[in-house]
C-alpha cells in the first residue's frame, strides 16, 4: 500500500502535499467558519500548504467570492487560537478562495461547480486533485454525494477523495444506508470519516507512549490495571444548538465516536507495523470487542443526565429544557456515563468507564489509568497509624488530553520527617514546557494527512459499525425509559446515579 502512494510515509513526517482543490458543501456553516478554513489559514501561515491549493465553497446563500473571502476573514480572526492573523498571509490565502451557490438538491449545480472547478485549476494551477468536504446538515450527505458520483464530478485526471463529518448515521441502519449511498461513487480507500479527537496531539501521543516505550506496555494489561476512567467534561451548554442536540444527545454526539476511538486507542494491541490500515485494523479489532450489553443489563452499566437551571459562578444558568429549540419535556442525555468491558485477553473483567456531558464544572478530557494496590500494605500501621483509601494508595497515571496536555503518573513517597507516612505525589510531563512549540489543531492534521491520503487517524466503517452495535441498545432502552430528568445542576459533576454506578465496583470517580 505505501509503496503506491508517494505522499505516504510510515512515520508521518517530511511528507509532500500534492496540490489539490478542497469542495466545502456547507461552506456558510458553523463548521467551516469555526474550524475548517482557520485550520487551511493556519497551514498557509506555517507554509504547509501546496503551492496552488484552492478552496470551493457552496452553500445555498448568494455570495460573490469576495463577499466569501470577507466572511472567512472574518472567522479567521475571530477563532483562530492564537494571534497568527496576518494580512499579508491572508491576502495570499483569499487570492485561492472561491464560492459557488447553489442547492445540493439541484443537479445544475453540480455542473457549474465542474465548470467553477477547471477554472480555478486553470488560475491556481492547482493539479487535478479534488477532496470534497461534506460540511452541511447530515441529512444532505447523501444527495451530496449521489449529486456527485451523477454529475461524474468524481471522476478526472487526479484523485478524488470525499471527508466526511461526523454523524455517520443516526443509529446502526442509517449508518450503514448512508456507507451504501458513499461506495456507489467512492471507494474505502477515498472516503475519509473523521473523527477530530484521533487528531488531537495528545491522543496520537497515546500510540508513542504506549508503542514508543518498553516500560509501560508490560503492564498495560488486567493483571496490573484495576480499571480506566475516561471523561470528557464540557463547562459549556448546548451553545444555541439546542434543537439540533435534542436528537441527538451526549451518547451519540460524543461516547459514540470521539470517547470509543479514545478507547480503542488505549485499550489496543500494537499494530504490526506504523501503517494507516495495519493501525486502523487494531483499533477495529478492540471495537468489535467491547461487549455489546444485554438489554437487562443497560440500566445498571448506564446512566444518563439532563442538566437543571442553577446559579453557577455567580450566574444564572437555564437547564437544558429551558433552552431555545428544546422541548419542556426532552427527555436528552446531556450527561452520559457508561461502563464498558473489552472482552479479549487483554482487558477481560477490567471496567472502562466513561463520562461524558455538557455543563459540568470545567472543561476537561483526560484518561486515567488506576493500577492496581501493592499486594501488601507494609506501612499501614506506622506514622500516624492512618491508612491511605485505597484509591489514593494505587498508582495512577493520567493522559491528560485537554485543555492541559501531558502525562502525569502518581505515586506514594515519604512524608518528610518521624515514621513512614506515606502521602501520593505525581511525576509531570507538561507538553508546553517540554516542547515549547504549538500543537497543531486537530483540523490542521487531518486535513493534511488527508491531501497526502494518509487515513491513519481516520476511522473506516467497520470501526463506525462496531461502535454503533456497542452503543445501540443503551439508546434502545433509555428511549423506553422515562427518566426524571433534570437530575443534575449545571456546573456540577453529573447524576449520582453515576457515582452509584462506580461505588458498586468499589470505585469513585476521580475529579480532575
Ligand atoms: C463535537 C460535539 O463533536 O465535539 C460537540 O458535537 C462537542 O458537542 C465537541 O462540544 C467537543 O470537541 P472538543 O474538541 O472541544 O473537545
Amino acid at each position: 500500500m505505501s509503496e503506491q502512494n508517494p505522499f505516504h510515509d510510515p512515520l508521518r513526517f517530511e511528507r509532500s502535499v500534492p496540490p489539490c482543490t478542497l469542495v466545502i458543501f456547507g461552506a456558510n456553516g458553523d463548521l467551516t467558519r469555526r474550524k475548517l478554513v482557520p485550520a487551511l489559514y493556519r497551514l498557509a501561515f506555517d507554509r504547509k500548504l501546496p503551492q496552488g491549493f484552492a478552496i470551493l465553497g457552496n452553500s445555498r446563500t448568494k455570495m460573490s467570492d469576495d463577499d466569501f473571502r470577507e466572511k472567512m476573514r472574518e472567522a479567521v480572526e475571530k477563532y483562530s487560537e492564537d494571534n497568527s492573523f496576518d494580512s499579508g498571509a491572508w491576502r495570499d490565502f483569499a487570492c485561492g478562495i472561491f464560492y459557488e451557490p447553489g442547492d445540493v438538491n439541484d443537479p445544475d449545480l453540480y455542473q457549474r461547480l465542474a465548470r467553477r472547478l477547471a477554472e480555478v485549476e486553470k488560475k491556481r494551477q492547482a493539479g487535478a486533485n479534488v477532496m470534497f468536504y461534506l460540511a452541511t446538515q447530515p441529512s444532505q450527505y447523501a444527495t451530496v454525494v449521489e449529486g456527485i458520483g451523477q454529475s461524474g464530478l468524481h471522476e478526472g485526471a487526479g484523485w478524488r477523495r470525499l471527508i466526511v463529518e461526523k454523524p455517520f448515521g443516526h443509529d446502526l441502519r442509517s449508518a450503514r444506508e448512508l456507507n451504501e449511498s458513499i461506495r456507489r461513487v467512492f471507494p474505502e480507500n477515498e472516503v475519509y470519516r473523521i473523527d477530530h479527537y484521533l487528531g488531537k496531539e495528545t491522543v496520537q501521543n497515546i500510540q508513542a507512549f504506549r508503542f514508543g516505550n518498553g516500560i509501560f506496555e508490560p503492564l498495560w494489561n488486567r493483571r496490573y490495571v484495576n480499571h480506566v476512567q475516561i471523561t470528557a467534561a464540557e463547562e459549556i451548554g448546548v451553545e444555541g444548538r439546542g434543537s439540533f442536540y435534542q436528537e441527538t444527545g451526549a451518547l451519540r454526539d460524543m461516547i459514540q465516536n470521539h470517547l470509543l476511538q479514545v478507547m480503542a486507542t488505549v485499550a489496543m494491541e500494537p499494530p504490526a507495523v506504523f501503517e494507516p490500515d495495519a493501525v486502523r485494523d487494531e483499533r477495529a479489532k478492540l471495537l468489535r470487542s467491547v461487549r455489546v450489553m444485554k438489554p437487562e443489563e443497560v440500566l445498571l452499566n448506564a446512566v444518563p443526565g439532563q442538566y437543571g437551571p442553577a446559579r453557577v459562578g455567580g450566574r444564572e444558568v437555564l437547564g437544558f429544557r429551558q433552552e431555545p429549540g428544546v422541548a419542556p419535556e426532552a427527555q436528552t442525555d446531556t450527561y452520559a456515563a457508561v461502563t464498558f468491558y473489552v472482552d479479549n485477553w487483554r482487558w477481560a473483567g477490567i471496567p472502562f468507564y466513561i463520562r461524558t456531558g455538557k455543563r459540568l464544572p470545567k472543561r476537561v478530557t483526560d484518561i486515567a489509568i488506576r493500577f492496581n494496590s501493592a499486594p501488601l500494605s507494609l506501612f499501614r500501621n506506622n506514622g500516624a497509624g492512618e491508612q491511605l483509601p485505597p484509591d489514593i494508595q494505587a498508582n495512577l497515571l493520567i493522559l491528560r488530553i485537554q485543555p492541559e496536555e501531558g502525562i502525569s503518573l502518581r505515586f506514594l513517597s515519604k512524608h518528610p520527617g518521624d515514621g513512614m507516612r506515606l502521602r501520593p505525589v505525581s511525576m509531570d510531563f507538561n507538553y508546553g514546557s517540554s516542547f515549547g512549540a504549538r500543537s497543531p489543531s486537530a483540523y490542521e492534521t487531518l486535513l493534511l494527512d488527508a491531501m497526502r491520503g494518509d487515513g491513519t487517524l481516520y476511522t473506516r466503517q467497520d470501526m463506525v459499525e462496531a461502535s454503533w452495535q456497542v452503543v445501540e441498545p443503551i439508546l434502545q432502552v433509555w428511549s423506553e425509559t422515562k427518566f426524571d430528568f433534570p437530575n443534575y445542576e449545571a456546573g456540577t459533576w453529573g447524576p449520582k446515579a453515576a457515582d452509584e454506578m462506580l461505588a458498586r465496583h468499589g470505585h469513585a470517580w476521580r475529579i480532575p
